[in-house]
C-alpha cells in the first residue's frame, strides 16, 4: 500500500498545531518538511520550516521527512539534523562533483538519518543509478520544485516505471517516492506507477475532510 507524506508547506502559520494534529489523526505516515534557501529555487521557507520542524518534534511522533531544495546542502543537513529527522532528502541538482553527492550521503548517515536524493522532472533518471546501492530512497519530483499547488507533469511517472524496472532488476529496495501535484485525481496513475510514498500537500490540506482524504489516497 501507498504511504502519504503529508506535505506541510502550505500550512496556515496560525493554525499549524491544529492542522499537523488533524493530519496525525488521519493516519498520514509521515510529515514532509520542504525547505527552500531562496536560491536552488525563488521561495525561501527556511525560517518557516524551522519553526514547523520544531513544532512537530514537540507534538507528534510521526516520522519526518525532509525534502531540501537548497544549493548548500552540508550546511542544511546539519541544521535539520536538530529535529532528528527520519530521512533527509537532497537534490542532485544542487552538486556538482560525484565525490561530494558521496560525502553528503555519508554525512546524513552519520546524523543517524536515512537517506534520500531527488531529481527535478527534466533530470535523466540514469543520473541515479550509480548512488542507489547507498541510499534508502529516491524523490521522483512530479512537478518543478518551488511551490505547492502545480499540476502533475504526466511525463515524470514514465521516469519512475523505468526506475521502478530497474530497481526489480537490480534487486535493490530503494523506496521510490514521488512529490508535486498529487491528489485524488491522480494518486491512480503515481501508484501504478510504482511509487511506494506520496507526497501530498494541498490535496489534503484543500480538502474538507482530511481523513476521508487520506483514506481514499490509500485506497
Ligand atoms: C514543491 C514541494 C512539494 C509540494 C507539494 O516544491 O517539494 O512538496 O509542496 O505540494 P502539492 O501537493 O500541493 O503539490
Ligand atoms: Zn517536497
Amino acid at each position: 500500500m501507498v504511504e502519504i507524506s503529508a506535505s506541510i508547506l502550505d500550512a496556515k502559520e496560525e493554525e499549524a498545531a491544529k492542522t499537523f494534529y488533524n493530519l496525525e489523526v488521519a493516519k498520514i505516515d509521515y510529515f514532509h518538511i520542504d525547505v527552500m534557501d531562496g536560491k536552488f529555487v525563488e521561495k525561501n521557507t527556511v525560517d518557516k520550516m524551522n519553526k514547523y520542524g520544531t513544532l512537530l518534534k514537540q507534538i507528534s511522533t510521526l516520522p519526518l521527512d525532509v525534502h531540501l531544495m537548497v544549493e548548500d546542502v552540508e550546511t542544511y543537513i546539519k541544521l535539520y539534523s536538530a529535529i532528528e529527522p527520519n530521512i533527509i532528502t537532497f537534490h542532485l541538482e544542487a552538486i556538482k562533483d560525484k565525490e561530494k553527492v558521496y560525502d553528503m550521503i555519508n554525512l546524513i548517515k552519520e546524523n543517524n538519518c536515512k537517506v534520500g536524493i531527488a531529481i527535478k522532472p527534466n533530470t535523466d533518471i540514469k543520473e541515479l543509478y550509480e548512488f542507489l546501492p547507498y541510499i534508502n530512497m529516491a524523490l521522483v519530483m512530479t512537478v518543478e520544485p518551488g511551490k505547492g499547488g502545480q499540476a502533475l507533469i504526466p511525463e515524470t511517472l514514465r521516469k519512475v516505471k523505468i526506475l521502478k524496472e530497474y530497481l526489480r532488476q537490480k534487486n535493490l529496495d530503494t523506496y521510490i517516492e514521488a512529490d508535486g501535484g498529487i491528489n485524488l485525481n491522480t494518486i491512480e496513475d503515481v501508484i501504478e506507477s510504482g511509487v511506494d510514498i506520496a507526497v501530498v500537500g494541498n490535496g489534503i490540506l484543500k480538502s474538507d475532510n482530511y481523513k476521508e482524504t487520506v483514506r481514499k489516497l490509500k485506497a
